[in-house]
């Protein structure tokens, strides 16, 4: 992915132990697309040498306003005008309460001062004792600098280098690029709650054996992790998957489609988009077995009776609409052939305004996809791509939607 191609990025490092995993973050914000210039304050170059900076950036680190390599000599105009944000990781406690002053003594400071406030981001990734995290000043400064305008990235909860445990160390370099991705992404979803279901269900036979099929969840999570960087609040009603939550998504684990049913259920009171990427079992054995069924030496084998599952997708838009509550809901069909025919069949059947139709057996477990968006007005293809950019994708066009005040 080059999530971050063309985007000029001034990563600045303020003094404390986080440092070291700034020269992480600084590779992968490259590794992203991104180019980076590195600013360092006197503090930090106490944690990290700029050689490390240097070599991971490909440029020279400045540290000093009287910096005489700008033929200006004005470093802090130049640096901050090139940028698209300006990233300090780590922000000490210090530099924070700098910034609320606008006090500008030495380049970083100054930069953040006099960089053209509506273009050039701030986004700051904290880290400090959890005292110092907790104590009224710093929360005061952090509210004040987010009323100011600056993005404050959350802080990560565990042990501290000094010993202690708590919240306010640097969040780790993974979380911190996922962060700056979403930073930059359109927020065409601000102020929507969007809850999907993604991943298989496991339907148990006894306790050891069930049902379920090859559904990764990829979808689904790449759909939740789209919509959060879009702006929406999102819960994410997952099966048993072994995937990583996306940044910022509420998550709640399910095992069968009863479960999952019940999850959604409790969710979908505040949401307002729902987007059934679950693939659902349709049937689940009618009595799980309280123990394991052993074999009896006979050859005999257990005879299983099936009762039908509930539709999650097709409960909800139904009851939306009973409701007369504005609640877009979104389906997905995997099918193994006669897509478009299908899908469209699909989606007059489950009572929804957009039903996505994708090939099963080509997309399970893969990590891109092709979708077929049907709708009212008819059929769209997005082109094979990976699942992350047809989700972002395909969220445009869900809010496309419902700015135009379609509902389910
Ligand atoms: N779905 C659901 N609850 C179910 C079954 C399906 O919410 N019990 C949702 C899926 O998450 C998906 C859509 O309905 O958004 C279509 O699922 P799919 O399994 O492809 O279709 P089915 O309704 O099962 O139809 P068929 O078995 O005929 O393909």
């Amino acid at each position: 992915m080059n999530d971050l191609a063309g985007k000029h990025i001034v990563l600045g490092l303020t003094g404390g132990i986080a440092c070291y995993k700034a020269a992480e973050l600084c590779r992968a914000l490259i590794k992203e697309g991104a180019s980076v210039q590195v600013v360092m304050t006197a503090a930090a170059e106490q944690f990290i040498t700029p050689v490390t900076l240097q070599a991971l950036s490909g440029r020279t680190v400045y540290s000093s306003q009287w910096d005489a390599r700008e033929p200006s000599n004005m470093p802090h105009i130049k640096l901050s005008r090139e940028a698209d944000a300006i990233l300090i990781a780590p922000c000490s406690a210090d530099f924070m309460a700098k910034l609320l002053h606008g006090r500008a003594d030495e380049l970083l400071s100054l930069m953040c001062l006099a960089r053209p406030i509506a273009q050039v981001a701030l986004l700051l990734a904290p880290a400090m004792n959890r005292e110092m995290w907790a104590h009224p000043a710093t929360q005061r400064n952090v509210a004040q600098l987010m009323a100011d305008g600056t993005t404050v990235f959350d802080v990560g909860s565990g042990d501290q280098a000094c010993g202690e445990t708590g919240d306010g160390r640097m969040l780790e370099p993974s979380e911190l690029l996922e962060d700056v991705i979403a930073f930059f992404q359109p927020k065409s979803l601000l102020g929507q709650h969007v809850l999907v279901t993604a991943g298989p269900t496991y339907e148990a036979i006894d306790p050891v054996r069930g049902i379920t099929n090859l559904s990764s969840g990829k979808m689904g999570f790449a759909i939740a992790r789209a919509a959060r960087e879009a702006g929406a609040e999102v819960t994410l009603v997952a099966g048993p998957v072994s995937l990583a939550t996306p940044r910022g998504v509420a998550r709640v684990d399910v095992i069968s489609a009863q479960d999952m049913l019940q999850a959604v259920q409790d969710k979908a009171a505040t949401a307002t988009v729902f987007i059934a990427t679950a693939a659902v079992a349709d049937w689940r054995p009618a009595h799980a077995a309280d123990h394991k069924i052993k074999k009896d030496g006979s050859g005999a084998t257990p005879s299983l009776n099936f009762v039908e599952n509930p539709d999650i997708l097709a409960t909800l838009a139904q009851s939306a609409r009973g409701q007369s509550r504005a609640l877009y809901c979104v389906g997905f069909a995997a099918e193994s052939h006669d897509l478009l025919a299908n899908a469209k069949a699909k989606r007059a059947r489950k009572g929804v305004p957009l039903l996505v139709g994708n090939i099963g057996p080509a997309t399970f477990g893969q990590d891109d996809n092709a979708l077929l968006l049907i709708d009212e007005s008819g059929a769209k293809e997005l082109a094979r791509a990976s699942k992350l950019v047809l989700a972002r994708k395909l969220i445009v066009e869900i809010a496309i939607r419902i700015k135009a005040g379609v509902r389910a």
